[in-house]
């Protein structure tokens, strides 16, 4: 359950440590967090002052700290490291950082990841955007949250990846020389990487990209109303695209590497949707 008190309570002490009021915020994936060097007039507050999130992650790809400053003037709240199920939290983990955006004013949540392209028309180092995603069989990280303050117990995900976001972050992958693909985001639970039998079926039910975050963050957001805009960074082919294995040492080498890139994409886009306040 994403709790609305402890939620309320963690929005107001971010509040109390920033003047800043930024309305996106970015919750950067696994080796992504190149950007939050980006940052200035910044404060850092580790997740664990955060009552709601209550403790760093245990990922070691992942920092646990938000930082709220300036990205090229443009005011943002950058998450550094998520809650993911396969390192034992459950779903409203991940959702509760979604609940504190949304009770600290953000209007907007990109969200990244690495991810497995089950595509085989996507190469390594690719940036995708997600249109749309999978989530079949694990529970729903606003289960059991009735009617609130946050929204409807149910609620319409059909424009979740906001077309208007994805049609600007196009734009901006033209001007800074990145062609960006659109694909579906199949999620999995993890912590294994799939079989190659799991991922022939993920392409036949229409994934193109797998991977084990983004969607209980993505969840939550319809249920508080935020508009989301999903980028995913492919770190490898999925199991069995090509005869290579999957580790993880890969995963993070791809993003370390792609993070120049990803910061450039990542800051002409904060700055269009503000401009234009999308
Ligand atoms: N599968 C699941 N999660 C992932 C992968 C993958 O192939 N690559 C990066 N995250």
């Amino acid at each position: 359950m994403i709790d609305y008190e402890k939620c309320k309570r963690s929005a107001e002490y971010i509040l109390s440590r920033s003047k800043l009021r930024p309305a996106t915020a970015i919750i950067l994936g696994s080796g992504l967090g190149a950007l939050t060097k980006e940052l200035s007039e910044g404060v850092k507050i580790p997740y664990g002052e955060i009552e709601a999130l209550g403790c760093g992650t245990t990922n070691g790809a992942h920092e646990g700290a938000l930082y709220i400053g300036k990205l090229d003037g443009v005011e943002v709240a950058l998450f550094s490291g998520r809650f993911h199920y396969y390192e034992q939290y459950g779903f409203d983990k991940a959702g509760s950082m979604v609940g504190v955006m949304k009770l600290m004013g953000i209007e907007r949540m990109i969200v990244t990841n690495a991810a497995g392209a089950v595509n085989p028309e996507f190469k390594i180092g690719d940036f995708v955007i997600i249109k749309d995603h999978i989530k079949f069989f694990t529970e729903s990280p606003v289960r059991g949250n009735v009617d609130s303050e946050f929204g409807e117990r149910f609620f319409d995900l059909s424009d979740i990846y906001s077309s208007k976001l994805r049609a600007v972050a196009k734009e901006c992958g033209k001007e800074v020389g990145e062609e960006l693909k659109e694909g579906v985001y199949f999620f999995m639970p993890g912590p294994q990487y799939e079989t190659p039998a799991e991922i022939r079926a993920i392409r036949i039910l229409g994934g193109d990209l797998v991977g084990m975050s983004t969607v209980p963050e993505v969840i939550t957001a319809g249920y508080c109303k935020l508009k989301v805009l999903g980028i995913s960074c492919v770190t490898n082919m999925a199991a069995g695209v090509t005869e290579n294995k999957i580790n993880d040492a890969e995963v993070v080498e791809v993003t370390g590497r792609s993070g120049t890139r990803f910061s450039a994409l990542i800051k002409k886009i904060v700055k269009e949707i503000d401009k234009d306040a999308v």
